[in-house]
């Protein structure tokens, strides 16, 4: 065991910052993305306070936050945090630069058409053939990109393969948990940032990961424990 003391601290300069967190070099040789997953947690395991996870995070995960948001090449989210969130378009580096910076999982396609990103340009939603087709009109009215991965269910290693086929082979999953247990399941997560906040809320929100039971557990291997000095941890692991 270590011990976390003001001995042994090292500030940690934006550059290291960068390596710490960055994606392997050149992901999609092997045809496959790379998945990180970052996620915010309370003392006492809580991933929502109020039905967001806003009131989690301190500066240190806002800047952790942003950052692996430049380092990606595509965001991958739930319908539900895209809801809950009230998710905005995520841009393309210019005006004509459609390429995906957000892809959103949906089977249902019970989204409102009017939400902030729906319809935005780089945004594609990813659902299945057999998705109700009057949710389907009303999105591809709205203007709203879709893409079938799968003919009854969403598969979720289909939805990485459609991004990979779009060049975007850096994904970040800011969650939910649902999606999030959803691609643990299915073993498409590389790696796993997660930050610890010092506050216990108590009552009866999820955790960070949601699902049926019965899934295998997942091993992962610490990279790093991050700390600062409002008494969040910021941790990362790989794939064991
Ligand atoms: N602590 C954190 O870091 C963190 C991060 C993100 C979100 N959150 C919180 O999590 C809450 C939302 O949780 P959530 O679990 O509902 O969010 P979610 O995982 O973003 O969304 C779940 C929805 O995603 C779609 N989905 C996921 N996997 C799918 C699959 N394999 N096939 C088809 N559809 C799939 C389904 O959409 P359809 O129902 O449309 O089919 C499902 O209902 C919010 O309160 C938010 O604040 C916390």
């Amino acid at each position: 065991m270590y011990l976390l003391d003001k001995a042994t601290q090292l500030t940690v300069d934006r550059s290291t910052l960068t390596d710490l967190y960055a994606y392997p070099p050149a992901p999609g040789l092997d045809g496959r993305c790379h998945l990180v997953a970052n996620m915010v947690t309370s003392l006492d395991g809580a991933a929502m306070v109020g039905g967001v996870s806003g009131a989690l995070g301190g500066d240190g995960d806002h800047e952790i936050f942003e950052l692996l948001r430049e380092l990606c090449d595509v965001v991958l989210v739930g319908s539900g945090t895209v809801i809950g969130e009230d998710y905005g378009p995520i841009g393309g580096d210019s005006d004509t630069d459609t390429a995906p910076r957000l892809a959103m999982v949906s089977g249902s396609l019970s989204i409102d058409p009017a939400q902030g990103s729906v319809a935005a340009p780089t945004t594609v939603i990813m659902t299945c053939a057999s998705a109700p087709e009057e949710n389907r009109r009303r999105l591809l009215d709205a203007g709203a990109t879709l893409v079938d991965c799968g003919e009854t269910e969403v598969e979720l290693p289909l939805v990485l393969s459609a991004l990979a086929d779009r060049g975007r082979t850096r994904v970040l999953c800011e969650g939910g948990p649902g999606l999030l247990a959803n691609l643990y399941a299915a073993d498409l997560v590389d790696s796993l940032c997660v930050t610890i906040g010092p506050a216990v809320v108590g009552g009866s929100a999820g955790r960070i990961t949601h699902g049926p039971d019965g899934a295998p557990a997942r091993q992962m291997r610490r990279a790093h424990v991050l700390a600062d000095d409002e008494g969040y941890l910021f941790t990362k692991w790989v794939r064991a």
